[in-house]
């Protein structure tokens, strides 16, 4: 057996990004126990990644063993924290980007969401309603800035 098969930090991993709407507005008390539970779980099961507060909404990059992030990302989609959710992305990784964060959190304000995607307002609520181009939308550049950004 050769060391990726049972090294979780190694093996194949998959990674999901998607953006959500708050079903009430949570305030940063309600997000610190969010990410201490998020943080808990993450670590049993060796996933890893990033969660995004952008103009109200959660955009999450997650990335571990594929089973895990399929268990994961179901439990997500029923979570009662939020009542839409849409699937931006999604696919295999070779090596992760977070290999230290088992969630990594970062508010962005909408100035810094105008210098990465050049829009002041990403009409994010647009989203949940007209399908577009999986993996093109400017919500990404911003998730995929930080990634880069943060990547250990
Ligand atoms: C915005 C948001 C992000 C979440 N991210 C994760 C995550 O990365 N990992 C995780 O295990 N649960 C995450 N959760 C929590 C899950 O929805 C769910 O509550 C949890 O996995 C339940 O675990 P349990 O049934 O094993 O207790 C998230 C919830 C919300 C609202």
């Amino acid at each position: 057996m050769s060391l990726n098969s049972t090294n979780p930090y190694k093996m194949n991993l998959k990674y999901v990004s998607y953006m959500s709407n708050q079903a009430q507005i949570l305030k940063e008390d309600d997000i610190e126990k969010l990410l201490f539970q998020i943080r808990e779980k993450n670590k049993r099961l060796a996933i890893t990644g990033l969660l995004l507060l952008i103009q109200g909404k959660f955009i999450q990059y997650i990335e571990g063993p594929e089973d895990e992030i399929e268990k994961v990302y179901k439990k997500i989609k029923t979570d009662p924290r939020h009542n839409q959710l849409i699937l931006l992305d999604s696919g295999e990784v070779n090596t992760r980007q977070f290999k230290d964060w088992s969630m990594a959190y970062k508010k962005i304000e909408d100035e810094v969401v105008e210098k990465i995607t050049g829009y002041k307002n990403l009409e994010l609520d647009d989203l949940f309603q007209n399908p577009y181009k999986e993996g093109k939308h400017p919500v990404l550049k911003v998730l995929y800035n930080f990634t880069k950004a943060l990547a250990s």
